[in-house]
């Protein structure tokens, strides 16, 4: 038996002006989108930013559903939809927002385990990893090299 230690290392910023100025504007977009996101049901609102590496930019937000399960996470929507419009190209880098019409959310919200999955998809398969970008809706801003760094053993198409 042996041990394997795996460590992730993150960036931790306090503020947006610390940061890169394309970050900081991802981010922005992020927070617009999660300005728009329909979530009646959790009061938990969260917007993601792709960027592309043709430029474009991809908001997402979460929209939910009266039937629970049916909704769906900010950043599968923002992942799904540039999939959709844009096949086959890189996804650049991903910011996350996430606020709440009943608390103040004063710490850097992640991708839940599920998005973390299908964003998984995106980087393997691009064979280059991409850097995420989260926050709540203050409070320090933490950023990833990669998505592997937030879900060490991911599953993928290697096990089919
Ligand atoms: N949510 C996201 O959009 N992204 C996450 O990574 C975590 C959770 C949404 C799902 C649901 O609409 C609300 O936040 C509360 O869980």
């Amino acid at each position: 038996m042996k041990e394997i230690k795996i460590a992730t290392t993150v960036k931790v910023f306090d503020t947006l002006e610390e940061m890169l100025l394309e970050d900081k504007n991802l981010m922005l977009s992020a927070i617009s989108a999660r300005k728009k996101a329909y979530a009646p049901y959790s009061k938990f609102n969260v917007g993601a930013a792709i960027l592309l590496e043709n430029g474009e930019i991809i908001l997402g937000n979460n929209q939910e559903n009266a039937a629970y399960p049916s909704g769906l996470c900010a950043e599968r929507v923002a992942v799904y939809y540039a999939g959709a419009q844009f096949p086959g190209i890189k996804i650049l880098k991903l910011a996350v927002s996430a606020s709440s019409n009943i608390t103040k959310v004063n710490k850097p919200v992640g991708p839940c385990g599920a998005c973390r999955q299908a964003l998984a998809e995106y980087e393997i398969t691009q064979k280059q990893p991409f850097p995420i970008i989260f926050m709540g809706e203050i409070g320090q801003i933490i950023k990833t090299d990669s998505l592997s760094a937030l879900l060490p053993f991911s599953f993928d198409s290697s096990y089919l």
